[in-house]
Order: structure tokens, then C-alpha cells, then sequence
């Protein structure tokens, strides 16, 4: 299956697909898309063979628009969001229904929403007192957060004592439920496209 992937920050996610063994003979990442240049998932990108592009923000609609054109080329059949922040311009979205797929560090529909990403997700959980979080794959659509959800694993954070912590155990449950719904729809058993 060809994939691209879109990211923004260091890349542990891309990093997990990449090394879960079960995916290396199922898939092929053909692109990393970035909106930050200098982000740590490039270099990921770079160590592994894969082409790169950054998207900056100047004229975004006709990028991602020619985006659309070349991934239609490339063949590629699945889009997955790997901890990339920027909201899809809704004719892109269009474009590959039901064929884009986000991470999600919480149990959505709970703390999901403009704003609602990487960290900012950890300390809202930890300030309300919540005793479990998670992490959610859902499809997506054109708003933040509100796609329809394909898997979710929740953990306990009950004896977590910070922000932090609650990031770094959810990061290692998102580092197995991602890849795991990928080889799931590789293997046909979740179905994607319209
Ligand atoms: C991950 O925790 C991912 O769930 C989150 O950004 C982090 C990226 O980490 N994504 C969101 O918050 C999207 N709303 P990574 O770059 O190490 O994969």
C-alpha cells in the first residue's frame, strides 16, 4: 500500500510506522509532508529514502492542490497524519475521502478541537483530574478532531504526576495503535475510500 504521511514535529510516529515490523513488507511511505522545515521527522525522512516537501503557508490552497495532483499519480492510497498540527484545506480533504487518517493523543471526542494538539491536549487532561487519556486514529474530515474514529486505546493516568507523563504514556500506546490500524487497512480489514 503507498502511503504519504503529513508531519510537524519530531517524528516519533512516522518513526514507529516505519519500524513496526509487520508493516515493512505491506507498505511504502512514498512522501513526508511538512509544514515546518526544520522539524526532527525530516531527518527521519532523509535517513529512510523518503522524498520531502514543505508546504509553506503562502498560496496553500494551490499547493496542496497540486499535492492532490501528484499523490493522484503517485498512486498513493492512504494519507496518514503523524502528529501534523495545520488544518487539510477542505478541497483536499475532498479529494481522498475516507483515505486520510490522524493520531490523536486523548479519547476523542474529548479534548479534541482547534488547539487541542500535542501538549496542550496533556495539560488539560492533568488539570482536569482525569484518571484515564489515550490516543484515537480517526478518519478525517474538514474540521479539527470530528472524523469518524477507527480505533482508540485508553490507559489509566491516575498515578501520573504531570503533563509530561501523561504524554509519554500515551506516546507509547499511539506508537502501537497507529501502526496496528495501518496494517489493518492494508490487510482489507478496515476499509478506506468511498
Ligand atoms: C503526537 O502525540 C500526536 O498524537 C500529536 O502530536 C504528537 C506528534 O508527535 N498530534 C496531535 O496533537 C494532532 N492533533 P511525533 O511528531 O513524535 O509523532
Amino acid at each position: 500500500m503507498r502511503i504519504a504521511t503529513f508531519v510537524s514535529g519530531r517524528g516519533s510516529n512516522l518513526k514507529a510506522i516505519l519500524n513496526y515490523p509487520e508493516l515493512k513488507r505491506k507498505i511504502d511511505i512514498k512522501w513526508v509532508i511538512t509544514d515546518k522545515p526544520f522539524c526532527k521527522a525530516l531527518d527521519i525522512a532523509n535517513e529512510n529514502n523518503i522524498s520531502f516537501y514543505c508546504i509553506d503557508k503562502y498560496k496553500i490552497t494551490e499547493k496542496y492542490d497540486c499535492l492532490a495532483e501528484l499523490f493522484k499519480k503517485d498512486n498513493i492510497e492512504l494519507i496518514v497524519l503523524a502528529g501534523f498540527l495545520k488544518l487539510l484545506p477542505s478541497t483536499f480533504v475532498n479529494n481522498f475521502k475516507k483515505r486520510i487518517i490522524n493520531i490523536h493523543p486523548a479519547l476523542l471526542p474529548s479534548y479534541g478541537g482547534e488547539g487541542m494538539y500535542g501538549m496542550n491536549v496533556h495539560k488539560a487532561v492533568f488539570n482536569a483530574g482525569d484518571r484515564e487519556s489515550g490516543a484515537t486514529v480517526h478518519f478525517v474530515d474538514e474540521t479539527y478532531d470530528t472524523g469518524i474514529i477507527i480505533a482508540q486505546e485508553k490507559i489509566d493516568v491516575s498515578q501520573c504526576s504531570s503533563p509530561e507523563e501523561i504524554a509519554a504514556s500515551v506516546l507509547n500506546i499511539e506508537h502501537k495503535l497507529l501502526p496496528e490500524v495501518i496494517e489493518k487497512i492494508a490487510d482489507g480489514k478496515i476499509k478506506i475510500g468511498i
